[in-house]
Order: C-alpha cells, then structure tokens, then sequence
C-alpha cells in the first residue's frame, strides 16, 4: 500500500523541555522560531512582536504546520506594548534570543543603525531582565557587538548570559563560499571567523580545512583574500539583493543552533559574540571569540593558536568594537 503524506500520525518525542522566547518577529525572528519550534525539543516557542496581532498570526499559522512537519512544540505569539504590555510572556523563558531593531536598507552600514536600535534594545533587555530574569540572552540585533554590549549592561545579567550571535553567521557564509569555489560540498569545508561583524571581522584562513586539507594548500592567496572580503561584505551583498531587508535564513540557522546548545547544555565549541577577559591579551569588551556553550551560556572563550597577524586583527577588533560599545551606553 502506498505511504500516506497526510498531516499527523508521528510518533510522540517525549524529551520536549522548556521554553524558549524570540522577541522581534521580523523575517529574521520568524524564521528564528520556525527552527526552534521544528527542533522539538521545547515544550514551548514565545514569539513577540509590537505590531498588534503580528505575533499571534505567525504563531497560529506556525501551530498549524505542526501535524505536516510532526512537531508537538507549542508556539504562543504576544503583542507587545511600549511600556513593557505583554512581555510576562516570557516568565520562564531559560533563553531569549532578541531580534528586535531595524534591518539594514542598501548602502547603509550595520553601525548606521546604532541609535535607533540601540533604543529599542535598551527597552526590550530591561523588560526581559524583569520577567525572564534567569535567561539566557541571545542578541542578534545590529550593530551586533554593540547591541550585545548594551543587552548585558542593561539587563545587569552576568557577561557570560549575555551573547550575540554573528560568528556562526560569517563562518557559515566564508564555508558556503569557499566549498562553491572548489566544488566541493559544503560539509567537507571548516572555517573560522572571529572579531566583529562588521568591518573588523577577522576570518582566520589558519583554522580553514577542505576535507582536513588546509585552505592555503588548495588555493592562491590572492583567491582566498577575496573570498574573505567577500565574506566580511556577506550581509550587505544580501541587502543589496533584496532591496528591502537584510539577510534571515543563514542568520537564523546561527541564532537557533546556539539556543539548541544552550537548551542542551551541549557544550558546544562556536564561534558567537561574548565577554573577553583576557584571552588574547583582551579585555573589557564582547567580541566574536570561540566560546563552549551550555546551559548557562558562555561555559569559557576557548583561545586556539593563531599567527601574529590574526591576533593583529582579533586586537583591532577589539579597540574597535570597544570605542563604540562605551558611545553606545549612553545612547
Ligand atoms: C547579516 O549579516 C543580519 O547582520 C546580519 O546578514
């Protein structure tokens, strides 16, 4: 007999633990809560947004995919007010992933979009400080290092439950490019970016394999510099594209992928946005390292070896991205 496709009919997971929040429901916290929703290992999704009824919409609309993707994962959508309406919501949530702000328009930079956004981000850490005060923070909101800053310091949280996501963003975008380059498919690619996203993004071409095979050893490198720039400029090649909006698949893969560590306490090793206190001869400053994640965000920053002109670029990074983080407090 022929298999049937009709919705329903999975067998029950039974591992499915707690709740999970993304506050933003642009495509990219959407998206977002699609994959955490799909993972089902959660008991539930929040998703938020200030446009009335938004979030309630793409939540009924995510709970009626359930019996055709087979997840039992409840999502709830909330509107949110400006003077913190609806956010109890989030009561209970161990991970918040923030996504509320401005997507770049063409032509501009992440950092065009410091004040505004670092208005709302303000607004929304303080009102997730109040009800989900044990959470985990993921903040993808741009400029990211400097929104991730402002998160930690408005939330009064400790830096280690405070993290951003990019790096997984730029590695997986420098991976995708340098497999197209070759040919080869993209599971077979390892790479590597640390720094800032932004312009001081540090891609680290030393940690870059091809089927364990380094990077240098199968191309020029003239070719992987301008796979490299490619890769710093991924996210304004995605914007120019789409003319009214920045990037949400790749980003939102990222963000869910280091909520499902959390979640799982895994202790995975990823390349994300947090608190350096002296790894690489840093300090005082969130900027994209290697970290273990786990239940209570940032296990450690894991330093690897890296050449002199990569420690070079991660330092740079660094006093970059800490000019703008103390401009950004006061904003
Ligand atoms: C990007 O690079 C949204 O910052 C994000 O596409």
């Amino acid at each position: 007999m022929a298999r049937s496709d009709l919705p329903g009919g999975r067998p029950p997971v039974t591992s499915r633990k707690g709740k999970v929040a993304v506050v933003g429901a642009g495509f990219y916290g959407s998206t977002t809560a699609q994959r955490l929703a799909e993972y089902d290992i959660f008991e539930e999704v929040v998703l938020t947004d200030i446009r009335d009824g938004w979030a309630e919409g793409l939540a009924l609309d995510l709970n009626q995919s359930r019996p055709v993707e087979g997840f039992e994962t409840k999502v709830t959508g909330q509107t949110t007010g400006p003077n913190g309406e609806g956010y109890e919501a989030l009561a209970g949530a161990s991970i918040v992933v923030i996504t509320a702000g401005l997507p770049r328009k063409p032509g501009m930079s992440r950092m065009d979009l410091i004040e505004v956004n670092a208005k709302i981000v303000r607004q929304v850490a303080e009102n997730v400080a109040k009800h989900a005060p044990e959470a985990v923070l993921i903040v993808v909101s741009n400029p990211l290092d400097e929104m991730t800053a402002l998160a930690a310091k408005v939330s009064q949280f400790p830096s280690s439950r405070v993290l951003g996501q990019a790096g997984m963003l730029d590695t997986a975008r420098f991976s995708y490019f340098v497999a197209t380059k070759l040919g080869v498919p993209v599971g077979s690619v390892r790479t590597l970016t640390l720094g800032s996203h932004g312009d001081t993004m540090v891609p680290v071409p030393s940690a870059c394999t091809v089927d364990g095979k380094p990077l240098d050893s199968l191309l020029p490198a003239d070719e992987i510099e301008a796979l490299v720039t490619r890769t710093r400029n991924g996210g304004g090649e995605v914007v120019a594209l789409l003319k009214t909006g920045s990037a949400y698949y790749a980003p939102s893969a990222a963000a869910a992928r280091m909520a499902r560590a959390v979640a799982e306490d895994s202790g995975a090793v990823m390349p994300v946005c947090a608190w350096v206190d002296g790894e690489y001869g840093i300090s005082g400053v969130y900027l994209g390292v290697e970290a273990e994640i786990g239940a209570s965000g940032v296990r450690r920053v894991v330093e690897r070896d890296l050449t002199d002109s990569e420690v070079a670029g991660l330092r740079a990074a660094a006093e970059a991205v800490r000019a703008k983080q103390a401009d950004v407090a006061a904003l």
